[in-house]
C-alpha cells in the first residue's frame, strides 16, 4: 500500500501490514527463526551478497522485524528504521556507529544516566572524549564544539528533568562544524516529534516505553537518514544484536494504538501537572507543557503534543514524610521503566549525575508518569499521599 500521503494516525494503522503476503491475516504473524535456507547456489551467493536487503539469517531480522520497522520509520517520516533489544542498545549501537578514538562527543547534562554512564566508561576505554553541556544552551553548543567533535547527543525532553531542547539551532551548528546530531526522542515518540525533519541525523527510541505501551517488553529502534543508516545497521550486526519477533510483533501491535494512548496520557499528565502546581507542598512542575517549564517556547513550536511523564519538585521533607507518601500510595507504585499503561512514580536526586549544571533545588524529585486510569482517582491517591508527609514522625 502506498502510505506516503497518509496522515500521521492513518499511517499508525496500516504501515507494515501486507495482508495479502499473510493469507489475508491483518497482522505481520511472528516469524521466529535462526536458519533461512536457499534453494541455489546463486540464492546462496546472492544472499551473501546483500544480507541485510531480505530475510537470509534470523539475527538480521525477519520479516516480523521489518514490519515493525517499516511502520516506525514511515511514522518517522524519513528515513530506515533498526530494531533492537533494548532503548540502550539503540542508543549505544548509535554511538559506536560513529565514534571512534580521538573523537569528541557533546552530551546534554539532562541525558539518561545509563547513557552517561556508557559514555563514562565504555567510551572512555576506547578513546573518546565526552562533554556535558547545559541542554538549554541552544545555538551556544557553537563553542563547545571543536575540531574532532563527532556527534551531539540530545535528549528532549530530558526524561527526569524536562528541558525542552533547541535541537534545529543545535543542529545548525553541528552540522556547520561536520559533527552528528543524535536525539533520543523516547518520550514524545515520533507521534509527538519528527526529530529527524527538526534537524537530527539519527534518532532513537526505547520501543519499552509508550511503543511497546503494556510494560511487558524490552525493545529499542533506530531511525537514520538514509545515508548514516549502513553505519548502525552494520554496527548493530558486527554487536551481534537482534529484536526477538514475539517482541517485535508486540511492538507493532503497540504502535497500532499509540495515538490514542498517548492523547489520554497527555490529558491525565496535564491534570495532574496543573492541580499539583497549586499545592503548598510542591516547589515547582517541571512539564514542558507548563509556561514555566525550561524550553516551553520551544515545546509549543516543535512537538504536537505532551506526553504522561513529567517531574515536580517537593519543599524539602524530611525522608519518614516522603517514605510515609511513597509507600502508601495504591495507583503510584515507584518502578523505572514508564510509557505503560498505569501510573508510576520514582523518587530521583537530579544533583548528585549533573556535570555541566547546578541542580539548585534540595527538596525532592519525584518523576511522574500518568498511566491510563480515571484522573480523579489519581489525585485523589496523591492528596492522601501529600497529607503523609507532614503526618509521619
Ligand atoms: C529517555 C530514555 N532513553 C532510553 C532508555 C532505555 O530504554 P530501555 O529501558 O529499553 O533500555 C530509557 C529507559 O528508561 C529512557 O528513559
Amino acid at each position: 500500500m502506498a502510505l506516503k500521503s497518509y496522515r500521521d494516525d492513518t499511517l499508525i494503522c496500516h504501515a507494515g501490514n501486507s495482508p495479502r503476503a499473510n493469507h489475508g491475516v491483518i497482522n505481520p504473524p511472528v516469524y521466529h527463526a535462526s536458519t533461512v535456507l536457499f534453494p541455489t547456489l546463486a540464492d546462496l551467493e546472492s544472499a551473501e551478497r546483500n544480507r541485510y536487503a531480505k530475510t537470509t539469517y534470523g539475527q538480521f531480522g525477519t520479516p516480523t522485524t521489518f514490519a515493525f520497522e517499516e511502520a516506525l520509520a514511515a511514522l518517522e517520516g524519513q528515513g530506515k528504521a533498526m530494531a533492537l533489544p533494548s532503548g540502550l542498545a539503540a542508543i549505544t549501537v548509535t554511538l559506536l556507529a560513529f565514534l571512534k578514538a580521538g573523537d569528541h562527543l557533546l552530551v546534554a547534562d539532562s541525558a539518561y544516566q545509563p547513557t552517561r554512564i556508557f559514555c563514562g566508561d565504555l567510551l572512555m576505554r576506547l578513546g573518546v572524549e565526552t562533554t556535558y553541556y547545559d541542554p538549554c544552551i541552544g545555538a551556544g553548543i557553537g563553542a563547545l564544539i571543536r575540531p574532532n567533535t563527532r556527534m551531539v547527543y540530545v535528549e528532549s525532553p530530558g526524561s527526569l528533568t524536562f528541558e525542552i531542547q533547541d535541537i534545529p539551532a543545535i543542529a545548525a551548528a553541528a552540522h556547520g562544524a561536520g559533527a552528528l546530531v543524535v536525539a533520543d526522542s523516547t518520550w514524545a515518540t515520533p507521534l509527538f516529534l519528527k526529530s529527524l525533519a527538526l534537524g537530527a541525523d539519527i534518532v532513537v527510541h526505547a520501543v519499552t516505553k509508550y511503543i511497546a505501551g503494556h510494560s511487558d517488553l524490552m525493545m529499542g529502534a533506530i531511525v537514520a537518514k538514509d545515508e548514516h543508516f549502513h553505519a548502525i545497521k552494520t554496527t548493530g550486526h558486527r554487536l551481534g544484536f537482534a529484536a526477538a519477533p514475539d517482541d517485535c510483533y508486540l511492538a507493532l501491535r503497540g504502535l497500532r494504538t499509540l495515538s490514542v494512548r498517548l492523547r489520554r496520557h497527555e490529558e491525565n499528565a496535564l491534570r495532574l501537572a496543573r492541580w499539583l502546581a497549586e499545592r503548598p507542598e510542591v516547589e515547582r512542575v517541571l512539564h514542558p507543557a507548563l509556561p514555566d517549564c525550561p524550553g516551553h517556547d520551544l515545546w509549543r513550536r516543535d512537538f504536537t503534543g505532551a506526553t504522561g511523564l513529567f517531574s515536580i519538585v517537593l519543599k524539602p521533607v524530611p525522608q519518614a514524610g516522603l517514605a510515609a507518601m511513597l509507600e502508601g500510595l495504591r495507583l503510584f507504585p515507584m518502578g523505572w521503566s514508564w510509557g505503560g499503561y498505569e501510573s508510576l512514580i520514582l523518587p530521583e536526586k537530579p544533583a548528585a549525575v549533573r556535570t555541566a549544571t547546578r541542580w539548585a533545588d534540595t527538596g525532592p524529585l519525584l518523576r511522574i508518569h500518568a498511566g491510563l486510569e480515571d484522573p480523579d482517582d489519581l489525585i485523589a491517591d496523591l492528596e492522601a499521599g501529600l497529607a503523609r508527609l507532614e503526618t509521619a514522625d
